[in-house]
């Protein structure tokens, strides 16, 4: 399997691919995901196999406007819709009432009557769907409950194997600006919920739209949505989170200034200036950089609970529970 440049050229070729029942990876702004038709239950069937993912966990519909979110949805609430006119396109997950006569395939959705959505703000996921015209399911295009990609060399380490040469592309875009999924909104229960912190903070939302926050959620077992099991982001060293300096044996994360006399430690550092967007963009690259390094345990500095910080510390709590 090769890397391809997200040219014009190879994105139109990924875009013939997807037409006739390929996978193609490709950036968001997010993390890197694995595209198929979402009408294509062959190709879907695929991309949950090259995951490795459990049938019961929905995949998100990828669109690039909301004319197609009206064609696979209904009832949207005016609630939604404040969501969506200030943060589409961008790292925003809605579930939504599903339209039974759209042609969503059912596996994509885990049989649900809901359906998650997102218009990416990527200007190659952009330009992907608007060759393809048709909506596209996405994952993050990880081996399931592993490290989600922010490059397209992450892809390829996890999942090169198991595509086809002939079928299948992985479109290089560079890193990812944000590094941590999208932020899930379930607008179809009683009140609006989160159902995973992410990329988009959730503190400012509450201006336009009263969200409950599940905060403990990453400690569940039961998950609430089918796709929120408790291990998940995980790294193949085990973490010790909230640690004030590094112990005999591990490495260090830091965040912030570093401290003193740990020269002698296999050493990284997630932002130096304690800036947590700067962190979220490091995350999954710098726990891919100690696992390649075969460390066995991991040292985390305790990560602010606010802004992205939420979504860091989540993923951190799921990677650290085996
Ligand atoms: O940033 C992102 O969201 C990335 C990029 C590629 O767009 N995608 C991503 O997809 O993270 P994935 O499949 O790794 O995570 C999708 C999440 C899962 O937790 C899944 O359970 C949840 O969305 N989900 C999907 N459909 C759902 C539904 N109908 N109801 C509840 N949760 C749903
Ligand atoms: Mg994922």
């Amino acid at each position: 399997m090769k890397i391809y440049k997200a040219t014009v050229k190879n994105i139109n070729i990924a875009a013939k691919l997807l037409l006739k029942g390929g996978i193609v990876s490709f950036p968001t702004e997010t993390v890197y995901g694995l595209g198929a038709l979402a009408c294509n239950k062959e190709a879907i069937e695929r991309v949950y196999k090259v995951k490795g993912r459990p049938k019961n966990n929905p995949l998100i519909v990828h669109v690039y406007n909301l004319e197609q979110i009206l064609s696979i949805t209904e009832n949207i609430p005016n609630e939604a819709y404040k969501l969506i006119r200030k943060y589409w396109p961008g790292p925003l997950t809605l579930i939504l009432k599903y339209k039974n006569s759209s042609n969503i395939s059912s596996i994509a959705r885990a049989n649900l009557k809901t359906v998650a959505v997102r218009i990416p703000n990527h200007p190659v996921a952009l330009k992907l769907l608007k060759v393809v015209n048709q909506p596209l399911i996405a994952p993050s295009a990880n081996i399931s409950e592993h490290l989600s990609p922010t490059k397209a060399s992450h892809v390829l380490k996890d999942l090169g194997n198991n595509l086809n040469d002939k079928k299948d592309m992985i479109l290089d875009g560079g890193s990812t600006s944000i590094g941590i999924e999208s932020t899930v909104i379930d607008f179809t229960g009683n009140k609006p919920t989160v159902l995973r912190p992410g990329g988009l903070n959730i503190t400012p939302i509450n201006k336009y739209v009263k969200v409950s926050y599940i905060e403990s959620n990453a400690n569940n077992t039961t998950p609430i949505s089918p796709g929120l099991f408790k291990k998940h982001y995980a790294p193949n060293a085990s973490l010790r989170l909230n640690a004030k300096f590094p112990l005999e044996g591990e490495a260090w994360l830091g965040f912030g200034k570093d401290p003193k006399n740990i020269d002698n430690f296999t050493k990284m550092n997630l932002s130096l200036t304690a800036d947590l967007d700067e962190a979220a963009m490091n995350l999954f690259a710098m726990l891919r950089l100690l696992d390649k390094k075969n460390i066995k345990k991991i040292a985390i500095k305790e990560i602010p609970n606010k802004k992205i910080g939420i979504a860091i510390n989540d993923r951190l709590i799921r990677g650290s529970s085996k």
